[in-house]
Parts: structure tokens; sequence; C-alpha cells
């Protein structure tokens, strides 16, 4: 039965669960015998090429794309759409001009998802001043969200995923056209979190280099497959060429890592996600598609 499955084989307290979790779509696999638990606290960079399905992860854990194969937890429970015990940063859309929306109603989005009243209206607003002081974002709260930079609506869209005091947060690129000071700025507002909060982190990124001080783990998607350690595990030349089964250089530059000659990454020179820290981008078709956990 699976609730006996679920007693013996997931560690107690874990914030994330995964057991055997695949997916599919027609004959492509995307990833498949994905096995991780992830501890309060803990930061997972997840890696990979444009369509290895790394928001089709998040998505399969927020209850909103079934499971192929395989099981889900998410603080010991099975996933459910709506889950209050995660909080979720889509892959950034700026606002449009024009929204009404002030940064405290976005942020108040996060409580009662827009239910005016569920919530006696002082101690609502009591818990958005203290969010949006938590993001650092008192200074523009009564501002209409259009009017914010990319950095300041990315602030806002944490403190708005926190709102529920998760126990786990899924964040889908939030640094994705960011500055640099901005993406240092938002990955140590996570980092601190994580830390005084104690919720764990599923942080998508292209490019780990602006978080690589902060991973305890990376999870690597590539070709069907998939890796899972540390970034001194995975982030490797051998390593990174077992997983593509071609060979891939992993280069230390600057402080810097870089991925490069990825087999998806000569195809699509011009796509908009193409960075210096991973040289792959684009959609590739894996055939023989098998997991290899490390
Ligand atoms: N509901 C779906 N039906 C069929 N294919 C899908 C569906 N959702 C995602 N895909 C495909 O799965 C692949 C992975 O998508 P995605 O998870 O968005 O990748 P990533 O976030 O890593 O770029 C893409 O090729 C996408 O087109
Ligand atoms: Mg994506």
């Amino acid at each position: 039965m699976a609730s006996d499955i679920t007693a013996r084989e997931h560690p107690a307290g874990s914030v994330l669960s995964l057991r055997g979790a695949t997916l599919r779509f027609d004959r492509r696999t995307l990833w498949q015998g994905l096995d991780l638990d992830v501890a309060p606290g803990e930061f997972i960079a997840v890696l990979g090429a444009n369509g290895s399905g790394k928001t089709s992860l998040l998505r399969a854990i927020l209850g909103r794309q079934p499971l192929s194969a395989g099981e889900a937890l998410v603080a010991g429970e099975p996933v459910t759409a709506g889950n209050p015990r995660i909080g979720y940063v889509p892959q950034q859309k700026l606002a449009d001009e024009g929204t009404p929306l002030r940064a405290r109603d976005l942020v108040g989005l996060g409580i009662d998802g827009g239910k005016w009243g569920f919530w006696p209206s002082r101690s609502k607003r009591a818990r958005v001043d203290r969010l949006l002081a938590d993001v650092g974002a008192t200074a523009y709260a009564n501002v209409p969200v259009s009017t914010l930079s990319g950095g300041e609506q990315q602030r806002l869209r944490i403190g708005q995923a926190l709102a529920s005091d998760p126990r786990l947060l899924l964040a889908d690129e939030p640094l994705a056209s960011l500055d640099l000071s901005n993406q240092s700025a938002v990955s140590e507002l996570i980092d601190r979190h994580r830390h005084e909060r104690g919720f764990g982190v599923l942080f998508v990124t292209h490019d780990v280099n602006p978080v690589l001080s902060i991973v305890d783990r990376v999870l690597y998607l590539a070709g069907g497959r998939f890796r899972i350690g540390t970034p001194d595990e995975v982030l490797r030349s051998d390593v990174l060429s077992a997983l593509y089964g071609s060979p891939v250089d992993v280069v230390h530059a600057r402080g810097r890592i870089i991925v490069v000659g990825t087999p998806d990454s000569g195809h699509a020179p011009h796509d908009e996600h193409h960075d210096a820290g991973h040289e792959e981008v684009c959609d590739h078709n894996p055939e023989d598609a098998e997991a290899v956990a490390l």
C-alpha cells in the first residue's frame, strides 16, 4: 500500500521527498527514477538546459502536473494543488504597465489569495508590513508594481511566496533578467530566510554562479537523466560528460564555473537564456533515457 511505502521510505522531517519520480510526455522522458529528499533549510539549485524539465518538476511538486510514475511528498503529505506549505515564485513576468496593484497588494495576495476579508484587515496589514520589511520593500510599499524595477518586483514576489510561511520554496529562474547586484540581493534574501525560517529551497537557475556560495546541493537535469550532489561532486567534467554522454568541460575561471560543450549548446546560439554560466540551451530529445543518481 502506498501509505506503507511512504512510512518506510521517506525520512521523517523532509520538506520534499521524491521517490522514483518520473515525467514523460509522449515518448519523451524529461526525468525518471528521481529520488530526492530536501531537508529543512536546505538550498538546492536545479540546473539544466532549456526544455530539460525544470519548470515541469516544480509543477509536479505543486500538484499541477501529474507524475508519470513515482511519488512526491511535501512536508510528509502527498502533493495537492494550492498547498500552502509551498511558496512559489514563478518564472518572472514583469507587471503590465498600468496595473493598479500596489506593492503591498501583491504581497497581500500571498496571505489570502485576494479573498479580502478572510483576514481581519488590521492583522493582515501588520503581516503585510512585516513581509514588506522582511524583503526590504517598505520604501515602495504603496507604489504601483508596474512602476518598479525588475529587482524590486522580484523582492515583492518573494515576499508574496513567503506569506504562507512555507516549508518549501520553489523559485523558477528568480534571477533571470536581473542585474548582478539584484541577483546577489535576491539570492541573499532567500538565503537569509531559509536559515531563519527553516524552509527548503528548490532554486531553478540557468547560471549557478550567483548562488555558488549558497547552494548545498545541485540537481542537474540533462537528456532525460540527472545527477544530484554538492557542486564539487556534480559540476565536474567527468561527471557531466557521463551525464550528457559526450565530452563536456567544466572550466573554473575567475571564481566562476563555466560549463562548455554541452550537446545542446550549439543549436540555439541566439537563445535568450544563453550566458557564460551555462553554455547549454535549447530543447533536445533523449532517446535512451536513463536515470543516473550520483
Ligand atoms: N503539458 C505538457 N505536455 C507536453 N509537453 C510538455 C508539457 N509541459 C511541458 N512540456 C515539454 O516538456 C519540456 C520541458 O519543459 P520545461 O519543464 O518547461 O523545461 P525547462 O523549465 O527546463 O526549460 C519542454 O519540451 C516542454 O515543451
Ligand atoms: Mg522553465
